[in-house]
């Protein structure tokens, strides 16, 4: 214990763990803070076993959250059938319990005896609650699929080496977006507090899903050749989803904005997708990543309809989005992402002028989704929006 309490001293041990030392060293000490609370608690439970006594406390239904039983609907028993029953779904607006505490259990009478979870900072409902989160989730578990036998991998035949490069390439950039679409909401899910449960729930089959794609992407990638180039354009933009300062600013930015492109180029997978393992990969990932842009745009627009301050509000967002949509714009610069998404479109390398024909369609079908998009969600853009909304690299 002495060299705990030193934890400069513990750093400076030579067996190379220092690092885990010194927070092992800070875990002791914050374990020490906190020992009159842990030795309470177990001197008055050990002292009620010493006698042979029962508590029994837990056993008090009163204010009587207990009795009415929850019933499943055609689905089985979902969370809509649960919060059906009073009071468990009350979600608050603002939540004041930052612990693990169960939205619905009885646990005003040890508030002051729990812990307090600093880490959870999302405490507003406006800032990640979606009217559709629970459908969504239930959709999510419900269609779960498995990279690994779900797709016919031994059917995949060698495609001509422009297309399969071109096909290996729009692979790579896609195994780099998944990624951070996993990082997102692995971010902000942590961060989350119990009362907002269902929306947690919901982040987790993201993260999953999105492990899933990145998965995917990956195994087609060297399935077929291997992976290629990584590219400053994508990892910028994908850090400033990153980066975003709120959740429902990086939820606009990832959900709304980026995987709307992501989107818009699945449902283009007839023309992109060169084999039918390859249009599998693409229809099954698609699905998925609806889920993504429904939760974004209605997780949006329960931001605007419920915030105090909807015009402060407004006017912060399109701040964020004048720096999103230019994000955006940089990455669809990339040629490591124009030009195989083009070849792939016109066909082959040599058609890759036609195929930027089919980029500027695809673009434009990206922008009015994009907008149509902003505008259910109560944030009219098309004015403002500083995407360009012809394809701005069109030859001639
Ligand atoms: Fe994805
Ligand atoms: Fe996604």
């Amino acid at each position: 214990m002495a060299q705990a309490t030193d934890p400069g001293k513990v750093l400076d041990r030579p067996n190379g763990n220092g690092g885990e030392e010194n927070g092992l060293a800070r875990y002791e000490i914050s374990f020490g803070q906190a020992d009159t609370r842990w030795a309470e608690m177990l001197a008055r439970n050990a002292e009620r076993l010493l006698k042979g006594s029962y508590s029994f406390h837990w056993l008090k239904t009163d204010p009587p959250n207990f009795g009415r039983r929850a019933k499943p609907s055609s689905r089985g028993l979902t969370y809509t059938d649960i919060n059906n029953v009073r009071p468990y779904g009350e979600v608050p607006e603002h939540v004041d319990w930052k612990s693990f505490a169960p939205r619905g259990a009885l646990r005003d009478p040890y508030r002051a005896e729990m812990p307090i979870i600093e880490d959870y900072t999302v405490l507003d409902s406006c800032e990640v609650w979606a009217d559709n989160v629970i459908t969504l989730y239930e959709e999510a578990k419900a269609r779960q699929w498995n990279a690994t036998r779900d797709i016919p991998w031994e059917e995949l035949k060698p495609l001509p080496d422009d297309l399969e490069k071109a096909t290996c390439q729009l692979c790579t950039f896609l195994t780099e977006v998944e990624f951070v679409a996993g990082d997102f909401p692995a971010k902000w899910m942590y961060r989350i507090p119990q009362d907002f449960l269902e929306v947690k729930s919901f982040l987790s089959t993201q993260i999953m899903d999105e492990a899933r794609h990145q998965e995917v992407f990956r195994k087609r990638a060297i399935a077929g050749g291997g992976l290629m180039h990584s590219a400053p354009g994508f990892e910028w933009a994908l850090k400033a989803i990153l980066d975003a300062p709120t959740h429902t600013m990086g939820t606009f930015l990832l959900n709304l904005l980026g995987e709307g492109l992501v989107l818009s180029i699945f449902r283009s997978g007839e023309m992109i997708a060169k084999t039918h393992v390859d249009k599998e990969i693409f229809r099954r990932c698609m699905q998925d990543e609806a889920r993504h842009v429904s939760y974004g745009v209605m997780q949006f627009k329960y931001y605007l309809d419920n915030n105090h301050d909807r015009e402060g509000a407004l006017e912060q967002l399109h701040r964020f989005a004048d720096i999103g949509e230019r994000v955006i714009l940089t990455a669809f610069t990339e040629p490591a992402l124009v030009e195989p998404v083009a070849i792939l479109l016109g066909g082959g390398l040599d058609k890759i002028d036609n195929g930027m024909e089919g980029m500027a369609h695809l673009w434009r079908m990206f922008i009015d989704e994009y907008l149509q998009r902003c505008a259910r969600a109560g944030f009219e853009r098309r004015e403002r929006c500083k995407l360009p909304l012809d394809f701005p690299w069109r030859q001639g």
